[in-house]
């Protein structure tokens, strides 16, 4: 049986590369719905660069939701300097054809979930986890039927990105990460030790330049200014492929080894 995914994100420019990779493999998953949360940008612009994506990879046929507006308890930050205004920079935005679903997106998880067998849907966070985290609060019975949580937050040994701790979608919304964190779902963390390891090297970027097609080079576009904010604050061969890992690990999973951790977290 196919694998079924619903992917949980704030574009973003590292979100849109991961919806890139995510959108052809219509052979491999079924990807049931993206909802999408204030994060990078607001949860206007995240809907509409979400549907946008869709449309550039011809997937018309994967309903968006929109979610929550901001985190629990904080108000929200957002990361305009490095995604820019509109939250991709490199590629010029536009209204899309696709419109958003009119059931919120806490719904449509939770709806979506009740609906499916014991451990069938795996979810694929890359922005702050406060719509996860809302539909876990609204209906417990939900964590059951998830098989897998595979997600982008945190930081262990490396340093933070925010502060000199605390990683982005973990920053913007502690408290929705202390309720999926205490959720006793089986839960894949690609971090910041990680994901600092995994660049947009600028040689493979130049080879992206020569394929020809629009989602390659709106790839080539992205990464590049993407890269240049990363060379120039951390002298990095190109962008940290943040939110790509979760998808890299659902097409490749030996790409990557595992330790078991216990995460702790505590509220004030
Ligand atoms: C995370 O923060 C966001 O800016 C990126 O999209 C990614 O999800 C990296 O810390
Ligand atoms: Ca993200």
């Amino acid at each position: 049986m196919k694998r079924k995914l619903i992917i949980d994100c704030d574009p973003g420019q590292d979100d849109c590369i991961n919806l890139f990779m995510a959108l052809p493999h219509t052979d491999l998953y079924d990807i049931l719905g993206i909802t999408v949360v204030a994060g990078n940008v607001s949860l206007e612009k995240v809907s509409r660069n979400a549907r946008m994506i869709c449309e550039m990879s011809n997937r018309f046929d994967i309903p968006v939701y929109e979610g929550c507006d901001s985190p629990f308890d904080v108000p929200l930050v957002t990361a305009e300097e490095v995604h820019s205004d509109e939250g991709l920079e490199g590629i010029e935005v536009f209204e899309p054809e696709i419109k958003a679903q009119d059931k919120h997106a806490v719904d449509f998880i939770i709806d979506t979930l009740m609906a499916a067998e014991s451990g069938e849907i795996t979810l694929i966070p890359t922005g702050p986890l406060t719509n996860i985290a809302s539909a876990i609060e609204k209906e417990p019975l939900i964590i059951d039927k998830i098989s897998e949580i595979v997600m982008m937050g945190g930081a262990l040994r490396e340093g933070g990105n925010v502060t000199p701790s605390a990683e982005f979608n973990i920053f913007v919304d502690p408290k929705a990460a202390q309720i999926v964190f205490s959720s006793k779902c089986k839960i894949t963390v690609f971090g910041l030790d990680v994901t600092h390891q995994v660049l947009s090297s600028f040689e493979v970027l130049e080879r992206i330049g020569t394929i020809e097609n629009k989602v390659a080079q709106s790839a080539y576009n992205l990464l590049t200014c993407y890269g240049r904010y990363d060379a120039e604050k951390y002298g990095n061969d190109g962008a940290p492929l943040h939110d790509p890992c979760t998808m890299a690990y659902i097409l490749k999973p030996d790409l990557f080894e595992f330790n078991t951790r216990n995460i702790s977290l505590f509220s004030s």
